[in-house]
């Protein structure tokens, strides 16, 4: 756990009850699927699951931070979003914005302290004003740090760690021979921030959708059929506590 502690009166989830606190996993981060599929089931158009899905996002991150979490992670728009419809990209870029300027006084209420990661390159304007304004507003906030993937792509972060530390060679500030799995890392968008421990996605897909392809190499994977805008508080302690169940032994055996 990190020093985002829950606060002191919020009683324990009766899920997370029987859970010791330090088999809880202190990165969790998500796949956010079915807004869709939610929306279809509805006779709706497929912003409203959307919209929906952006008030999950609202409950997920203040339970997040109440729970004491250290970081939560949401894969919001992924790099091959791009080839949406345009109507429903604009939709959800304007979902971002409105998101980030009505959230930001809970982020300073609950001491939460926002990153995002993806290429800042095709992203509006008026989206790209609001995240830089988050992440400079919440820059000294101790708590839950929120990771907001827009505009990511696994492989295209990989792409450009690569090209950054070829510039560097190339310019004869690196030494190739000293790229280790540290320096490639602080190479990532994710510099500085800790690897998943829990991975969850909604909506039964069984993919991993080019997310956090590095960082993910030992995060325990949690898939639920529950579609995202309908996922509650509840369903993040049952992934938490299907998480404290598990064995991680990251390549080597039980108990050593
Ligand atoms: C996948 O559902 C979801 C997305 C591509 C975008 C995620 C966006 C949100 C949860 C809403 C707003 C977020 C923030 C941060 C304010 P889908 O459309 O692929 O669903 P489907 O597979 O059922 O069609």
């Amino acid at each position: 756990m990190g020093d985002s502690a829950a606060k002191t009166f919020f009683p324990t989830p009766p899920l997370l009850a029987e859970v010791p606190r330090d088999r809880w996993p202190g990165h969790v981060a998500a796949i956010m699927d079915g807004n869709g599929r939610w929306a279809k089931q509805r006779g709706l158009p497929r912003i409203e699951g959307h919209r929906q899905g952006a008030k999950t996002v609202r409950r997920i991150v203040e339970e997040s931070a109440r729970l004491g979490l250290r970081q939560l992670t949401l894969y919001a728009f992924s790099h091959e979003n791009w080839s949406r419809p345009k109507e429903e990209v604009a939709q959800l870029m304007s979902l971002y914005e409105n998101y980030l300027i009505d959230e930001r006084p809970t982020l300073m209420k609950d001491n939460i302290h926002f990153r995002n990661i993806g290429r800042r390159d095709g992203l509006p304007e008026s989206v790209l004003r609001e995240i830089d304004q988050s992440e400079r507003a919440s820059a000294a906030n101790t708590g839950l740090t929120l990771c907001l993937a827009v505009n990511y792509g696994g492989r295209q972060e990989i792409v450009d760690a690569a090209r950054r530390l070829a510039v560097e060679a190339a310019a004869g500030k690196l030494d190739p021979a000293a790229i280790d799995e540290d320096r490639f890392a602080a190479a990532l968008y994710t510099a500085g921030l800790s690897d998943p421990d829990l991975l969850l996605r909604t909506a039964a897909e069984m993919r991993v959708s080019n997310f956090l392809l590095w960082q993910i190499s030992y995060a325990e994977i949690y898939v639920t059929e529950t579609l995202w805008p309908d996922f509650a508080e509840a369903d993040l302690h049952r992934a938490i506590a299907d998480f404290a169940r598990r064995q991680r032994r990251f390549g080597g055996l039980e108990n050593t």
